[in-house]
């Protein structure tokens, strides 16, 4: 019930390769399957259309992508697993968004000021090539992470900002119409292992020296025997130090194979050899995956019915949350508004605090819950002033913001602090 809620885009573009899967597929999927978490996985396909105007292959990247994850072990009964365009209400939220973002802050945005470099240092106009997509691109996705009020967002170093941004968005939003949205924070991968590729640089697209992840088995085989190494000949031993091959290797063996290859390099192994040993490796792991991906990209019906579990699942949180929001901007049914004016509050129903004086001439206060169970109980305060002053604080910032007063104020026994904060919310509500 109390689990944290983590969300993460996806964007469907390129054919993914090795360098991906050991980077973000896999941790990604472990990390999903942990318990105590609400995963949140979805296809960030109106991302893409920035980039992809091809629709031909936006459709097929976004196949070729849920396949992917479903086959590295995604499960989607787990995992809330949704393609964007499938939730109307984020193209809405973006738009709420968006008027309360100011301009200036994605003017700061890091991928926007690169595209300024760029046309500058190609005497272009500053906004050649900007489309309007591009440069709200950080409001749709504050729009995807706070749809699902998401605790935490895992990201590259690159997406920081962004969250950064949604947590400035959500925060203006708030403050304009009441506690709706939820900080999210950025959960850094510091840790994300980088693949070399064919040639020792890191695995990139941008440098033409990926491995497919689901080549077949001989163009693998091919790829993997182009790697760079040095020309040391059968016999000679090897450093596995600063050798691509290695690290792939390692990437994908238990820590005993690995120190056993390393020990091989060490008794002068052929690269021949090595690289077999290293394409025995990536296959065993990658064979029953790409069996499953080969199926579903032959089956595009079956993953478009896992996508549409999916978007169902997402709409049940975001339908009903996008009505509060709207709601909340003032977009009601006009007969409404008298209602909404002011509904009655029932006292009855709400906790309640009470002062009173004790025979030791001290001031105290407790918080009690609508049937006049105690939640807090204070200490005696020498004034009824501070005793109004406690109250009012504890009011108006939570229980968990004054923490210097729970010296003077503590939680009766068996009532949790959540408890404690709830009520002060019902009480705060209904003012
Ligand atoms: N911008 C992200 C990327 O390029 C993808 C993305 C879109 C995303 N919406 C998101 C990531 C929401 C996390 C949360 O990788």
């Amino acid at each position: 019930m109390n689990s944290v809620r983590v969300l993460t885009g996806i964007k469907p573009s390129g054919t993914p390769h090795l360098g991906n899967y050991v980077g973000a597929i896999r941790p990604t999927v472990r990390a999903s399957r942990q318990s105590g978490v609400n995963s949140f996985l979805f296809l960030a396909d109106y991302h893409a259309l920035i980039t992809t105007q091809d629709p031909t292959r936006l459709q097929r990247s976004t196949l070729e992508i849920a396949a992917t994850w479903i086959a590295c072990g995604l499960d989607p009964e787990r995992v809330t697993f949704y393609r964007q365009s499938d939730i109307p209400e984020i193209p809405e939220l973006t738009w709420f968004l968006a008027c309360v973002c100011g301009k200036g802050l994605l003017n700061r945005a890091h991928a926007y000021k690169a595209m300024l470099d760029k046309n500058a240092a190609a005497g272009n106009e500053p906004d050649d090539g900007v489309s309007t997509g591009l440069f709200i691109y950080p409001v749709l996705m504050a729009a995807d992470i706070l749809m699902f009020n998401a605790h935490q967002v895992p990201v590259g170093r690159d997406q920081v900002q962004h969250i950064e941004m949604a947590r400035d968005m959500a925060s203006s939003f708030n403050h304009l119409y009441g506690d709706y949205f939820t900080l999210p924070e950025a959960v850094i991968e510091e840790s994300v292992a980088t693949l070399p590729g064919l040639d020792g640089r890191k695995m990139s697209k941008s440098y033409d020296n990926v491995i497919p992840l689901f080549a077949p088995p001989d163009q693998l085989r091919k790829l993997i025997m182009g790697i760079v190494t040095d020309s040391k000949a059968p016999g000679e031993a090897k450093s596995t130090e600063g050798s691509a091959l290695f690290q792939i290797y390692q990437a994908f063996a238990t820590p005993e194979e690995t120190a056993a290859m390393a020990l091989a390099y060490a008794d002068g192994i052929s690269w021949g050899d090595a690289k077999q040993k290293l394409f025995e490796r990536i296959d065993g792991e990658v064979a029953p995956m790409r069996a499953t991906y080969d199926e579903l990209m032959a089956h595009p019906d079956r993953v478009e019915d896992l996508l549409q579990v999916g978007a169902a699942k997402a709409r049940a949180v975001a339908t009903p949350f996008a009505a509060r929001v709207r709601h909340a901007a003032g977009f009601r049914a006009l007969q409404a508004q008298l209602a909404e004016k002011k509904a009655p509050v029932d006292k009855t129903t709400l906790p309640a605090f009470k002062q009173y004086r004790e025979s030791d001439g001290l001031f105290y206060f407790k918080l009690t819950d609508a049937r006049g169970r105690l939640l807090l109980q204070s200490q005696g305060f020498e004034a009824p002033k501070q005793a109004g002053q406690a109250i009012a604080r504890l009011k108006a910032e939570g229980y968990a913001a004054c923490m210097d007063l729970h010296a003077q104020a503590q939680g009766a026994a068996g009532v949790s602090s959540t408890e404690i904060e709830a009520a002060l919310q019902a009480l705060r509500n209904a003012e």
